[in-house]
Formats: structure tokens, sequence, C-alpha cells
């Protein structure tokens, strides 16, 4: 098969990018409002960019009513966010967070979740989750309905449970899941090395 994109509507291009690039992380995004009203959701268009500066990058497209999402919303009001990684066992809760809901409802309470203050940014970081990267945008770039968010990070929570015996992460105690395509998820059970 082959598909001309210069022809297809966005949801024929949302639709194969999907199915096509996985699996992807999941950047569990906490931000806060101006009214400090915490907010947190899921971007899978998401990955690292570079280490000198750390720098990573998730993109948020428009709600469905073509007005901006909170996390965008609030990222563009001051400049901060945090990336929380999903483990396996936090998939429901991280599922009812991307509820579309109200701006300045959180979705730390619909999904029983809970905010701890952050080290340098003001958006609260999420204790549930084993790992923690604190943000600050470096720039906020739009491409059409997308805007991709670029940070650099600032500090990094690591709970101790996940280290190995050589205080290195270990991505079986981590546990994280991706998003492949439509509602499918995959988990990091089966690895390999190659040299
Ligand atoms: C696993 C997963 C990945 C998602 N990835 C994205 C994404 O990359 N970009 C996006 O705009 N929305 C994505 N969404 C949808 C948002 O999480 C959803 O629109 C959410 O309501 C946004 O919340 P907010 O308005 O509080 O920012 C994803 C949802 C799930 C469940």
């Amino acid at each position: 098969m082959e598909i001309d994109f210069r022809s297809l509507d966005p949801t024929q291009c949302y639709s194969l990018m999907i199915r096509a690039i996985t699996p992807r992380p999941i950047a569990w995004v906490s931000t806060i409002s101006p009214r400090g009203i915490p907010n947190l959701a899921p971007f899978s268009y998401f990955a690292g960019v570079g280490s000198s500066p750390p720098t990573l990058m998730f993109s948020t497209s428009l709600k469905s009513d073509g007005t901006p999402k909170d996390t965008q919303r609030n990222v563009e009001a001051n400049g901060e966010f945090v990336v929380n990684i999903v483990p396996y066992s936090l998939r429901n809760p991280m599922a009812i967070s991307a509820g579309e809901f109200p701006y300045e409802e959180s979705e730390f309470e619909h999904a029983g979740l809970t905010p701890i203050p952050s080290r340098l940014v003001e958006p609260p970081r999420l204790l549930e989750s084993p790992i923690n990267f604190e943000c600050r945008v470096h720039e906020i770039v739009k491409i059409g309905s997308a805007t991709a968010v670029f940070g650099i990070i600032q500090w990094m929570h690591v709970d101790d449970r996940i280290l190995n015996g050589e205080q290195k992460i270990d991505p079986e105690l981590v546990d994280s899941i991706g998003r492949m395509g439509g509602l499918s998820y995959s988990r990091t059970c089966d690895r390999f090395e190659i040299k």
C-alpha cells in the first residue's frame, strides 16, 4: 500500500501515525493554573530530544471544541511542567485523567491521585509515579493544530524502589506502559539485549 499524505485529512493522518509509530512512551504531564489548580493529562506524542541540555518534548492537539487543552493553557501561562512516568499499575487512573474535564477541575481528584510539591517548579509532581521530571519550557512551537512544548529538565525524582543493586533504574521495576494504536497499550516485560 502506498499512501499520499498530502491528500489525507487530519483524522486519517492521525489513525495511520498512531498505528505505525509504536510503542509511544507516555508523558503524564502535571501543570498548574494561574489560580493554583493542578492539572494532569497523558500525552504520547512525547520524546526525549537531547541531553545537553537535557531536553524533552510533548505535543498537544486541540480539544474537540477547537480550543487549547488545559495543559497547553497552563504551560503557556507559567512556563513549567512535570513529566511523570506511567507504570502498568497506574494504567486506569491514567486513562481517567485523559477525560475532558472543565478547566480548573483537577484530574488528580477525579483519578484519586496525589499531587505533592515539586522541588524547583510550581506545578506539583505525582506522588504515585516512580519517576518525575521537573521541567521549564525552552520553546513552544506551533505547527498547524499541534503545539509542541520543549522543556529543559531541572530536577528528577526517582523512587528508590525502582533501583537495582547498582543504584540504576531497573526497567522491570519501572514497568512503564506505552501507547499503541486505537485503545491498545504495551508493557515492557519482554526485553532483549543487542551488543
Ligand atoms: C495514552 C494517551 C495518550 C494521549 N496522547 C495525547 C497527545 O499526544 N496529544 C494530545 O493532544 N492528546 C493526547 N491524549 C489526550 C489527552 O490526554 C486529553 O485530551 C486530555 O483531556 C487533555 O487534558 P487537559 O485538557 O487537561 O490538558 C492522550 C490520551 C491518552 C489516554
